[in-house]
């Protein structure tokens, strides 16, 4: 994979501090390669593999204030906008991308923007259909990546009445027509992947699913890197996530050896645990609706690692915790072979 810088934020989040070589274990970097700091100035540019910024924005729950939350996000130098049809708010995203590129001096084609087929419109002759929709709400004439959302269709004739590989080809048409520049998945087993790669000339560009530091899947991102796929992280702070349900491990933020490193390098837990996914060759795409948690998340570009740092907060994936996880509710099994798949860590507590 070749590292290309070629975003650049507003010049005025740009942040000058000592850089310490040790941030990121090159030599071991798991996955794709990290972009090296040239200089001895380390600025708030949102680091970039194969185009798509490790820095991503999360719409996900995002309500009353989503168009204001977006644009603020795009004033502040988030690059990479994760939607989905899913999320019921592509229209509020749509009118806060037209005001983030309104007053800022860039256009639509500074912007890394993504959606999700969902699983309703999983029949192929339905798929143009929903990017069609995605993309008059969202208000641009094309996407940078359409997912998959999972590999379950829905509907009144059962769930796996359309095979996921009849949906990916009609996918696949819609990088022919341009509707989208890449294709991929999202919350796909082992056995799901190798069963598209088997039937398909098309290889997913990015794979999307949970990882944070309480659920980790290094193997699982080796095998993606073995195989060209990107892989972005979504819920990088765990739990915090209201949706999901409280309880053990501990919120993420308030772990002692996410505080304790946060306190030391001067950093905040969240950009702590940001730049851990980042120096893992993951892109992130944290949610907020708070504007200064937004211009916080977005510093974790700025936040300085030690390699000793990221071997620490390895050890917390010991436990494996996986908090999305719609297999009872939907009578499946999803993730079948990976961490936690069946709410195992339930007898850690
Ligand atoms: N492909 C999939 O199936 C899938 C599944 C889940 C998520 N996603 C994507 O991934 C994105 C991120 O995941 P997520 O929304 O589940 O969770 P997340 O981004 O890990 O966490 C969001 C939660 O953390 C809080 N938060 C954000 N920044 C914070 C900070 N600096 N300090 C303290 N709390 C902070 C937010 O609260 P406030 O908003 O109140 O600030 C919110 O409750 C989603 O929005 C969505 O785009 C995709
Ligand atoms: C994919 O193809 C390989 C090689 O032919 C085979 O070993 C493997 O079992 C196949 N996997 C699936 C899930 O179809
Ligand atoms: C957005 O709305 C939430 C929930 O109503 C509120 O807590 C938050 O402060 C609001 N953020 C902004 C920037 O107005």
């Amino acid at each position: 994979m070749k590292a290309i810088l070629t975003l650049l934020p507003l010049a005025a989040f740009s942040v000058s501090q000592n850089v310490n070589f040790e941030q990121i274990p090159l030599e071991e970097q798991p996955i794709g390669e990290i972009p090296l700091q040239t200089s001895s100035v380390l600025t708030t540019e949102p680091l970039t593999i194969d185009g798509i910024p490790l820095l991503g924005f999360g719409t996900w729950n995002l309500k009353t204030n989503c168009s204001e939350a977006v644009s603020w996000a795009i004033q502040t130098g988030y690059r990479h906008i994760d939607c989905a049809a899913a999320y019921g708010n592509e229209h509020e995203v749509g009118r806060g991308i037209a005001d983030g590129l309104l007053n800022t001096d860039l256009t639509r084609e500074d912007l890394w923007i993504t959606s999700k087929l969902w699983n309703d419109h999983h029949d192929p002759n339905k798929v143009e259909a929903a990017i069609d929709d995605s993309l008059e709400k969202l208000g641009v004439g094309y996407l940078d990546l359409y997912h998959m959302h999972w590999p379950v269709r829905s509907g009144s004739l059962g769930r796996n009445y359309i095979d996921y590989r009849d949906t990916w080809n009609a996918m696949s048409a819609l990088v022919e027509d341009g509707k989208t520049r890449h294709i991929g998945v999202s919350n796909f087993s082992p056995n799901q992947m190798e069963n598209l790669l088997n039937h398909t000339s098309h290889t997913p560009s990015v794979h999307q699913m949970e990882l944070h530091p309480y659920l980790q899947q290094t193997d699982w991102i080796k095998w993606h890197e073995k195989h060209g796929i990107h892989v972005t992280a979504y819920s990088p702070f765990a739990g915090t996530n209201p949706t999901y349900q409280p309880g053990d491990p501990e919120h993420l933020l308030k772990n002692k050896v996410i505080t304790k490193i946060a306190d030391k390098r001067g950093c905040t837990a969240a950009q702590v645990a940001l730049q851990w996914g980042m120096a893992r060759g993951t892109s992130v795409i944290p949610k907020t609706s708070h504007l200064e948690r937004a211009t916080e998340n977005f510093h974790s570009l700025d936040c300085v690692l030690k390699k000793k740092d990221l071997e620490k907060i390895d050890e917390l994936g010991k436990a494996h915790h996986r908090f999305n996880n719609p297999s009872k509710s939907w009578g499946l099994d999803l993730y079948e072979g990976l961490e936690d798949s069946k709410g195992e860590h339930k007898k850690h507590s």
